[in-house]
């Protein structure tokens, strides 16, 4: 096969000429006398289009996902002598949203298959000071959403989701955005949708949540014949054209999922012999695809993930990316109160990921060159 790259790009969707209209559109009429950037609250349109489309009673638009994690532990009331439990294979700042609240983040084991927070694991780690536990849907695939219900009515601690790579995922056939207490969106460049680079949501069927989630992350207000200021709140909103742009990328989300879906199914086929492989689970209908993230057995071949990153990136051009290193090694850790101990399966994962670069218009034979490459690599590093 010829040489040629194949990039991990960082944007993750598409973004096409109803996207650039709809952009330019607010800029234009910016410009107008009346015009502004500023969102009004009454512009709901993008908010109710992402409650509909995750099967939630509201969505409150904010400018990141992990401004809409920091929101919701702000709005539990997570504070100092709290502990917060997470798991280990994720985004730094699904565990540093509860330690920024001075809380301790407990973490709990994954499960082997599907690489999500394992219900069980997280039980154990259960105490009086136990406040909320924020799963994350890995990849897109969904967690056992029941299972966590369940913990809820058992104990009464909420559940608050990171669903940063979920917009989509179903659970059982049904959107999982109205799951547990709330749940979390991101928007960023590399998502299935962005809004314009930066962006997020939380998702939610409790009013008064959501209420809480809107005045907090616009200043404490709360709008009227004339406008109160009732908490604390912050500048967290997003700007009139994201909110554009939320509409026509939501608008596509399905196809863009789906050409994900259709790429992701087709390299599971591709490596399903290569035995040095651990392919994801999963992978289908109902699968967010956001992630195509692979396993290097590390028990049955002598090299690391990093050398077979590095393989593929210098002789064959192939960006891969690394969802995730444990949380708890990155050095901020250091000085953040944690419990790490019984996480094996998720050190040992955390060895083994490493993501392929498939998009939504990723070539098809662009898939068979990286399923191709990743061949070879493992046979030239196995010399
Ligand atoms: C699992 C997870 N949570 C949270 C985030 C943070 O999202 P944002 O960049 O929108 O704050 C990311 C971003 O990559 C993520 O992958």
């Amino acid at each position: 096969m010829k040489i040629h790259p194949v990039p991990f790009k960082a944007l993750g969707g598409l973004y096409e000429q109803d996207d650039i209209k709809a952009a330019m559109g607010v800029i234009t009429d910016a410009s107008k006398p009346t015009g502004s950037f500023f969102p009004l609250p009454e512009e709901l349109d993008f908010q109710n289009a992402l409650a509909a489309h995750e099967g939630a009673s509201y969505a409150v638009a904010v400018n990141s996902c992990g401004t809409a994690l920091d929101l919701c532990m702000m709005t539990l009331g997570i504070k100092p002598g709290d502990e917060v439990i997470t798991t280990p294979l994720t985004f730094v700042c699904t565990a540093t949203c509860a330690a920024a609240r001075g809380a301790k983040v407990v973490f709990a084991d994954i499960d082997p298959v599907t690489m999500n927070l394992d219900p069980e694991q997280v039980r154990a780690k259960i105490t009086d000071r136990t406040r909320a536990i924020i799963p994350v849907h890995y990849t897109g695939l969904a967690c056992d959403v029941d299972a966590f219900d369940k913990i809820t009515g058992d104990t009464d601690i909420p559940v608050v989701y990171d669903a940063a790579h979920a917009l989509g995922t179903l659970y059982e056939g049904k959107p999982v955005g109205g799951r547990g207490k709330a749940s979390c969106y991101s928007f960023q460049s590399t998502k299935n949708i962005t809004t314009l680079g930066e962006g997020g949501a939380v998702s939610t069927n409790d009013g008064e949540f959501a209420e809480a989630i809107r005045q907090k992350k616009t200043f404490g207000y709360v709008y009227g014949p004339s406008l109160r200021v009732v908490t604390i709140g912050f500048n967290y909103r997003m700007t009139k054209a994201q909110y554009a742009v939320g509409l026509t990328q939501i608008a596509k989300v399905d196809r863009i999922i789906a050409a994900r879906q259709q790429r992701m199914v087709r390299m599971n086929e591709l490596l399903a012999n290569v035995e040095e492989i651990i392919c994801p689970a999963g992978h289908g209908p109902g699968h967010g695809s956001h992630l195509y993230v692979a396993r290097l057995a590390t028990d049955k071949v002598k090299f690391t993930t990093a050398q077979l990153r590095d393989h593929l990136k210098e002789a064959y051009q192939v960006g891969t990316g690394k969802h995730y290193p444990v949380v708890w090694s990155w050095e901020a850790f250091a000085n953040i109160d944690h419990d790490k101990s019984n996480c094996s399966v998720a050190e040992k994962v955390s060895q083994q990921v490493f993501s392929l670069p498939i998009f939504p218009d990723t070539p098809f034979e662009d898939l068979d060159y990286i399923a191709w490459a990743v061949r070879e690599s493992i046979a030239a590093l196995r010399q």
